[in-house]
């Protein structure tokens, strides 16, 4: 692991554990030029570049043009439109030049603007804005509290399930199905019952066992989890539970809103709506900002002064919300992430479906997962040394999110750079499309 902080080794004698030609810690040791990480709470173990400009799918690291990264992650899911995008630049710098900040004693109009065009998109009627998903979730948790005591249940539970992420607040870490990100900062939140995912018998026995379950919060893929998609169905029965129980199904849709399944919120390839959807990561393609959004009774519970964010829907994020929700409207970029989606999909299974390690290649949209059967943070370090940007979760699974503008030229570098680090981390001899036709 990379770190910086209070070393008293030189960072390139740290990262000589990694397998990569002798000549690269020379290359490293240049890229630790630009980076201060002294000052900074060791939170991340960052990889040893940092970008000074970006467009469209690529990141460059300084002023040169050739010396560019590819971008498969788009910043975890947020620059939907990739880097610089004219369009949200366009508004942001125009809405710097008229207002930036008034706090919410007061009208904001791109807030009511943004917030009609939100529940236009997802069938909610209301939204609470913020600047991160965490807290958008922890506006979701709060109006499960609230519903809870509107209906005199004093102990309220809300079913939560294993392997899921929600953020790192204390109530959102607690709703968290990922131990080590509860480690050390016992005791957690009261009020919480896990759930296996994908499990809608065991969802159903949890809101029998417990009559004081308001609320299921969910995610419908567990993204931070591995990419996990649950069976066709599943939303729609949870729906149906959630109903028969009068539990609020409260959405998670941080990561996979704003397009990037294909649709503008995940929950619709199911037909259904849910009570309470919690959005925020590609809503402003890197300004900051979080959205709850619920139907009207839900909705209804937050009065003055019982929730609130002093940046929370601020006319810069709100501004820049609406460019970004506008361009892949006019774009059909909904359309083209499924396609192309699709496309890198296939490509994938063609090139990797007889590697031994590989064990699953999943996705929706541009979400895509290549599990392999052991720990593979090496294969992110492989493609990083080959200019491409990805990272691996849950251990075993690479992840790519790429921007929703991505071309059919850039899926194909994505999955050549890709599959070579992966036949590379495996031992396996390098394979290319024209070796498997011939
Ligand atoms: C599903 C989900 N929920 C919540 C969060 C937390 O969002 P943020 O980091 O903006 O607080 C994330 C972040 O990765 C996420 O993927």
């Amino acid at each position: 692991m990379y770190s910086g902080q209070g070393s008293a080794l030189p960072s390139f004698a740290i990262r000589l554990n990694h397998r990569r030609p002798t000549w690269l810690p020379f290359l490293f040791v240049e890229c630790d030029k630009s980076m201060n990480n002294r000052h900074i709470m060791a939170t991340y173990a960052r990889k040893p570049v940092s970008f000074e400009r970006g467009e469209g799918v690529w990141l460059y690291p300084g002023k040169s043009r050739e010396d560019r990264y590819l971008d498969a992650l788009s910043g975890l899911a947020v620059c939907g439109l990739g880097h610089a995008h004219p369009a949200v630049s366009a508004a942001v710098s125009d809405q710097c030049t008229r207002l930036l900040h008034t706090s919410n004693l007061y009208g904001i109009t791109l807030q009511e603007e943004l917030a009609a065009r939100l529940c236009d998109l997802s069938g909610m009627d209301a939204a609470f804005f913020c600047n991160s998903g965490a807290e958008a979730n922890e506006a979701a948790i709060k109006l499960a509290r609230l519903y809870a005591h509107s209906r005199q249940v004093q102990h309220p539970v809300i079913l939560v399930t294993e392997n899921s992420f929600h953020g790192r607040t204390m109530a959102t870490l607690t709703a968290t199905g990922n131990p080590a990100v509860h480690t050390g900062y016992e005791p957690l939140v009261p009020g919480f019952i896990r759930v296996p995912y994908d499990d809608a018998d065991a969802m159903q026995t949890a809101l029998s066992d417990n009559p004081e379950a308001v609320a299921v919060l969910i995610e419908p893929i567990q993204c931070e989890g591995g990419i996990c998609i649950p069976t066709p169905g599943f939303l729609a029965e949870l729906r149906r539970l959630c109903d028969r129980h009068a539990a609020l199904l409260m959405l998670d849709e941080v990561q996979t809103g704003t397009g990037r399944t294909g649709k503008w919120f995940c929950f619709q390839h199911e037909g259904i709506l849910p009570d309470v959807l919690v959005t925020a990561k590609g809503l402003a393609n890197g300004v900051p900002i979080g959205a709850c959004l619920a139907r009207e009774s839900v909705a209804s519970l937050f009065t003055p002064g019982s929730h609130g964010s002093t940046f929370g829907g601020n006319p810069l994020a709100c501004r820049a919300a609406l460019a970004t929700l506008d361009t892949i409207e006019a774009n059909d970029l909904r359309a083209h992430a499924k396609r192309l989606g699709e496309y890198m999909l296939d490509s994938l299974q063609e090139r990797l479906s007889d590697v031994g390690c590989v064990q699953e290649i999943r996705g929706m949209g541009l979400i895509i997962g290549v599990e392999l059967a052991q720990p593979c943070g090496q294969v992110a370090d492989l493609c990083l040394e080959n200019k491409l940007l990805v990272n691996v979760t849950a251990e075993r699974v690479i992840r790519l999110l790429p921007p929703l503008i991505l071309e059919k030229m850039h899926a194909d570098q994505i999955v050549d750079i890709l599959v070579r680090c992966i036949l590379e981390f495996a031992g396996s001899p390098v394979k290319r499309p024209e070796d498997r036709h011939a």
